[in-house]
């Protein structure tokens, strides 16, 4: 996909990846909407940083709730009047054992991770349909194939999120594709700034939507293999 003059919408992009990710697409031309849930000064920033370069828009989005999404979906139509690609990022990690996960942590984790991408692709794909080319990416992580203790609900979404990508694939028209990205331990918030510098795994986020990595719609692309060791 060319990137020029498309609109992507990546949710939660007020820190992290998401952050990364706007300000990378928004330097390659694309029109950019950005998305926070409780960091608002963040999203601000990088909403002034991306201005340098495109237009681009910043709303409030709590992915666990169908009306801020609708709400979201029609501010980004009003705007924009279109929407090219999706990227389905936002998230919530727990690293505890799971006697010691309350429910309202359980749920709050499958309704991000899980749930709210679901509803999010549901709520974008009429608009998206209607694109010549089209591009979801769902941002999983390495731990979608391979389990790690103490982190059981944070697995059980992100497989999830997973089979939702392989899924989604065999019934979208051909004009829309969707990858699931796979990021290993990556320096952000979520992981007390540990691992490999978010900008690398925006990088590939943006050749996953470029198309530039060789994939099928509906297959894994997992970042330890397009970084440097
Ligand atoms: N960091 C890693 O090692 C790693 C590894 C594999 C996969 N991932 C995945 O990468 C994605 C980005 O995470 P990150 O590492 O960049 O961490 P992050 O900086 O904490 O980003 C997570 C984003 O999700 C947003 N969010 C949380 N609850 C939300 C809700 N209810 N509605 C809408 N947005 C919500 C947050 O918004 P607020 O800050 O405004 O609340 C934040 O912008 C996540 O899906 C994560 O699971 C991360």
């Amino acid at each position: 996909m060319q990137l020029q003059d498309k609109v992507v919408l990546i949710t939660g992009s007020s820190t992290g990846i998401g952050k990364e990710t706007a300000i990378a697409l928004a330097k390659a031309g694309c029109r950019v909407v950005i998305t926070y849930h409780n960091t608002k000064k963040e999203g601000e920033a990088v909403l002034r940083e991306c201005s340098k370069y495109t237009p681009a828009l910043l709303l409030h989005l709590d992915v666990t709730y169908e009306k801020s999404i609708q709400e979201g979906v029609a501010k980004i139509r009003e705007k924009f009047g279109q929407i090219d690609v999706l990227i389905n990022n936002s998230g919530l990690f727990m690293y505890k054992r799971l006697e010691k996960q309350t429910a309202a942590e359980i749920r709050a984790q499958i309704n991000v991770n899980l749930i709210g991408a679901i509803h999010m692709t549901q709520a974008c794909l009429s608009q998206l349909v209607l694109r010549p080319e089209v591009v979801i990416v769902n941002v999983a992580s390495a731990l979608s194939k391979e389990p790690i203790a103490n982190a059981t609900t944070y697995c059980a979404s992100k497989y999830g999120l997973r089979g939702f990508t392989q899924a989604l694939a065999l019934e979208l028209p051909q004009n829309v594709r969707v990858y699931c990205v796979n990021p290993g331990l990556t320096a952000t918030k979520m992981t007390g700034f540990q691992g490999i510098g978010a900008g690398q795994v925006a990088d590939v986020i943006v050749a996953s939507v470029q198309e530039r990595l060789g994939k099928k719609s509906g297959e894994d692309v997992d970042v330890k293999d397009f970084v440097p060791k």
